[in-house]
């Protein structure tokens, strides 16, 4: 668990514009939200913009160099360039946090390998590549994991009860409000930290790191960890996230030719390769009526296999939904266990991230097993927002501003 330093959540007062940047694997995300206090009519815009590969295994300059850049570009189009905004920056990489507005990068994920950041406090080199071209104003009053900003925008969305965010994206993980006097790691007084209330970031991915989880892993997913850039780390994001699940359906597809249950049991070369069923496949077969095969039909003509009969597809959408259902139920019993700590009689969970947004059955898989799990005392919802994280940066920013912190 990782102290943020946010000591509150947005709750409907604040109003200004505000901007987030929120740089979550490949996409980069800028955001501008006008809030209008307690009139709740708030807009906001928001643009994406696709990080090239040379960058994202390039250098520190380049990187943050490129994010001003399109934050320059995105600015320009309101005439806010010389607005001195306040910035939510919401970096979702492991991190050492040393204040709202410090993280020192531990270890990059989610596809970039940009050496000479490691070790370095990553808003410094922001707000020195924004210094550095001079025509942007804007200031950044908040660094935070996606899962800050995820509840933030939950609990501004749905109030004061409001006091979980979970993130299934690319990777899986949560925060929560905490009195500080219960965060043992933290010394408050040493910090200089004088507020009664934390939001903390569970970490949870990363259990299993020691084991814990070896039990319920099967050979794919130990193939999926050996093929992973960190080894042995973040298992809960493997057995969860966006970015892995596709492949696990492969490796299983695969098999099950190797098996021949699957094609005929013919070869099929595609299948060999990472990459080639892309998480989103999970959600278009799935999104399908049970009946209809016309999407698993356009799959298997994308992967170049022929098909011996409707079993086949079948076969495909079982497995999509397995490994779906497991992924849900894993998710559930980390929210238990969530609940279970904080001892709340009533709470809403905020959620967030690819897999509520786009996969369609995931939502309510998450339900059924929260239906079974959860301990019989607690009163919960799960409340769905899109774009949270994002969102919630910019809030963060301004309850930052608000508080004068
Ligand atoms: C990964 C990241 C974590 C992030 C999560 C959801 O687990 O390590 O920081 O919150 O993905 O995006």
């Amino acid at each position: 668990m990782l102290p943020s330093y946010v000591p509150a959540l947005p709750d409907g007062t604040e109003s200004g514009k505000y901007v987030a940047i929120d740089l979550s694997g490949k996409n980069l995300r800028i955001l501008l939200l006008t809030l209008n206090g307690a009139s709740k009519e708030d807009v906001s815009v928001v643009n994406n913009y696709i990080i090239p590969n040379i960058i994202m295994k390039g250098t520190g300059e380049q990187l943050f160099t490129f994010i001003v850049n399109c934050l320059q570009k995105f600015l320009k189009e309101f005439n806010l360039e010389e607005a001195n905004l306040p910035i939510g920056f919401v970096f979702s990489y492991p991190c050492e946090l040393l204040s709202i507005r410090s993280a020192r990068l531990l270890w990059w994920t989610k596809g970039f390998d940009i050496q000479d950041c490691l070790q370095k406090d990553v808003v410094e080199l922001l707000q020195d590549a924004l210094e550095l071209n001079m025509s942007t104003k804007a200031k950044i009053k908040a660094v935070m994991n996606d899962t800050v900003g995820q509840l933030a925008a939950a609990a501004h969305k749905y109030g004061s009860d409001c006091v979980i965010g979970v993130v299934i994206g690319y990777g899986c993980n949560s925060a929560y409000l905490e009195e500080t006097a219960k965060i043992k790691k933290f010394n408050a007084k040493a910090a200089s930290y004088n507020h009664d209330k934390m939001v903390v970031v569970t970490e949870w991915e990363e259990f299993g790191n020691k084991g814990e989880l070896n039990d319920i892993l099967t050979p794919f997913d130990l193939e999926i960890d050996d093929a992973s850039v960190h080894k042995g780390k973040q298992i809960i994001d493997k057995l969860t996230g966006a970015l892995y699940l596709g492949d696990l359906v492969r490796r299983i597809l695969a098999q099950f030719v190797l098996d021949g249950e699957l094609f005929g049991g013919t070869h099929v070369e595609k299948l060999d390769f990472s990459d080639t069923f892309p998480t989103k496949y999970i959600s278009e077969i799935l999104s399908e009526d049970v009946e209809s095969f016309k999407i698993a039909r356009r799959i298997c003509d994308e992967l170049e296999v022929s098909v011996h009969g409707t079993n086949d597809y079948k076969i495909i959408r079982e497995v999509c939904h397995t490994v779906s259902q497991r992924a849900a139920s894993i998710v559930a019993a980390a929210i238990c266990a969530l609940l279970r700590h904080m001892g709340r009689q009533s709470v809403k969970i905020g959620v967030g991230g690819a897999l509520i947004q786009f996969h369609p059955t995931f939502h309510t898989l998450l339900e059924t097993q929260l239906i079974q799990m959860a301990p019989l005392d607690v009163e919960w919802e799960l409340v769905p927002v899109d774009e949270g994280s994002v969102k919630g940066a910019a809030l963060i920013a301004a309850v930052a501003e608000k508080l004068g912190i």
